[in-house]
Parts: structure tokens; C-alpha cells; sequence
């Protein structure tokens, strides 16, 4: 009983941010992402009578911290989705997302879990049931089950049956690429998931965040469909900004962002100025994502390798979803 899946990652172009329920993972508003070919996780799950408990290597080494605890925590839920209980595995994934891009690793990472574990054990789930087991090992890899443009849509229902991603367009309709701009700077000191609920329950702008989200869920799929570059960076761009400035309303107020990401703002939107069409977007995390079309992906890489501070610049097309290995 074993499967093997890959998912890649994916970056959100409208942010989830701010859950109403913390334990289903049910987000206070709906998101849409791009998933990205440059950054994938493969994972193999292998449930086995003889194990105790369940077992989890990533990129090779045993892990036993918390990391360990999010994995086993979301393979009972596999579990008593399946109605086997003490059916426990061995869990080995390998990470080809660089932590230090600034990618989080959980949306590829539980994605291709979610996939090896329910092929492992032999269910019959379709796509929207993986979808909405994956969202509760992390809210953002729901949506990496698809490949292209995915919305994730929040639903209204208080078990989170109707919370799940559906793809958009998929990742041929439309070659618009990523750069990952990689910081040489320290780890994040706010995790997404404290950073979040700090928001939700002290930002003073977190109502003003969640008002905003229909114009912009609206306009940035009609930009997609009809291939708006300007239109789609605008409303990402746009609506990372807002999603940042709840931080700046939470208390304690705190930002993500650093000196080198500020630059990194700034010169994106200089490129822009001289012509050149690029937009950035934040996750939870001082690292910046730059969306431009391929014809500038040589100056664009340039000019963003030759700010103080930047380290690297990893660019990707637009990926696909889950498959089996
Ligand atoms: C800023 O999906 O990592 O990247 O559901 O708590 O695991 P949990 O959070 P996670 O949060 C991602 C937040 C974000 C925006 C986004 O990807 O939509």
C-alpha cells in the first residue's frame, strides 16, 4: 500500500489571510494563486501493519519536532477519513522548493501528501475531496491539487464541505512567469498562522481587508481571461499591499517586510516607469515575487540581481497539478 505523488507550489496573486475556523482551516475570504513548475515536492507513503506509529524523512532525515506532529496530525485525518485508524506509515518527502526563496513548503508539501496518502490507501476521492482533505493540513495547498490560475473559494458551511480550490485556466492558457527574488537575510521572526490570527483578532483594518476581496476576486479573473497583464499585476500587487497593511493595524503591530524588500518594491516599480511590465506580491515573509511577461525575463532578472542585498533570482513558468509517480 504505497503511492508516490508530486505537487508543486503555488503563489497567491489574491492572499488568504485570516481563518474562521482555526481547526478546519476555513479562510474568512476566497484566494487565487498561480501554480508554479520551478517548485515542487514528490512524496511517497507507504501504510505498513507492522509500524507502531508513523514515520516521516524529509529530504532523507528522520524528523521528530513539530513538523513531524503537523504530518502525523494530518495522516489521522487521512485515517479516520478512510476508517482505518492503526494503519500507520512511512512518509518520505523531498523538498525541491529552496526555503530560502521564501516559498512555503507546507503548500507543495501537503498537497503531495494528501495525493500519496488517499492513492496509498486506495480511495476513490475526486479532485474537489482532495482538495478539501489538503486544506487542513494547510490552508494554501488546496490549491496546488491544480495546475495554472486556481481560485480557492472560501464557502459559507460551518464544516468546511463547500471550501475547496477549482481551477480557473489552466497553466497553458497563459506564459506569465514568476521570479523568486531570494534575500540574504535572517528567518521570519511572525509565522503565517500567528501572523493571521493576530490580524484577524486585533488588525483594525482586517474588515477593510476582507470589503475589498469580491472587486478584486472579480476583476483579476477577468484579467486573466481576457490575458491583462497590466490589469492582473495591478490587482496583485494591490491586494499584497492591503493584505501587509493589516499587519501594520494589529496589536502588537508588526511587518514582514525588510530594507532589501522595500528596494525590491521600489525597483519593480521603477521597471515599470522605464517601460517594463512587473509586479510584485508578499507572502508572509520578507522575500518578493516579481510577475512579468517572458519577453523581459532577461532585464528583469538583471535588474533585480543588481540590488544590495539580493541574493538570487529564480524564475518559473506556470506548473501543473498533482500527478503520480
Ligand atoms: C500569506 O497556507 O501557510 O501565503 O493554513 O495556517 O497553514 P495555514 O497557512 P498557509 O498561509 C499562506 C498565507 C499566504 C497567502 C496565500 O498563500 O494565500
Amino acid at each position: 500500500m504505497k503511492a508516490t505523488a508530486k505537487a508543486h507550489t503555488n503563489i497567491a496573486l489574491i492572499k488568504y489571510w485570516g481563518k474562521r475556523d482555526e481547526s478546519l482551516i476555513l479562510p474568512m475570504n476566497s484566494s487565487l494563486s498561480l501554480t508554479l513548475d520551478g517548485f515542487y515536492t514528490t512524496t511517497s507513503v507507504e501504510f505498513r501493519t507492522e509500524l507502531t506509529k508513523d514515520q516521516f524523512y524529509l529530504n532523507g532525515e528522520a524528523v521528530v519536532d513539530g513538523q513531524f506532529d503537523r504530518v502525523t496530525g494530518f495522516l489521522n485525518l487521512i485515517r479516520s477519513f478512510a476508517g482505518k485508524d492503526n494503519f500507520f506509515a512511512t512518509v518520505n518527502s523531498t523538498n525541491h522548493v529552496p526555503t530560502a526563496a521564501g516559498f512555503a513548503s507546507s503548500a507543495s508539501g501537503f498537497a503531495a501528501l494528501a495525493a500519496a496518502a488517499v492513492k496509498a490507501l486506495g480511495l476513490p476521492v475526486d479532485e474537489t475531496v482532495l482538495s478539501r482533505l489538503t486544506r487542513q493540513g494547510s490552508g494554501s495547498a488546496c490549491r496546488s491539487i491544480y495546475g495554472g490560475f486556481v481560485e480557492w473559494e472560501k464557502g459559507s458551511k460551518a464544516d468546511g464541505t463547500d471550501s475547496y480550490a477549482v481551477p480557473i485556466a489552466p497553466a497553458d492558457h497563459w506564459d506569465i512567469r514568476v521570479a523568486a527574488v531570494v534575500l540574504s537575510s535572517k528567518a521570519k521572526k511572525v509565522l503565517s498562522r500567528e501572523g493571521m490570527k493576530r490580524t484577524v483578532d486585533t488588525s483594525a483594518f482586517y474588515s477593510s481587508w476582507i470589503d475589498g476581496i469580491p472587486h478584486d476576486m472579480d476583476q483579476i479573473k477577468d484579467g486573466i481571461r481576457t490575458k491583462d497583464f497590466e490589469k492582473v499585476g495591478k490587482i496583485a500587487e494591490a491586494n499584497c499591499l492591503k493584505m501587509h497593511a493589516t499587519t501594520l493595524g494589529a496589536n502588537p503591530p508588526f511587518s514582514y517586510w525588510h530594507d532589501t524588500t522595500m528596494a525590491v518594491m521600489h525597483a519593480v516599480r521603477e521597471l515599470r516607469e522605464n517601460g517594463i511590465p512587473a509586479y510584485f506580491t508578499i507572502d508572509a515573509g520578507p522575500n518578493v515575487k516579481v510577475l512579468y511577461l517572458p519577453e523581459n525575463e532577461q532585464i528583469l532578472k538583471q535588474s533585480l540581481r543588481d540590488i544590495p542585498g539580493v541574493h538570487d533570482v529564480i524564475s518559473s513558468k506556470a506548473g501543473q497539478g498533482i500527478s503520480y509517480l
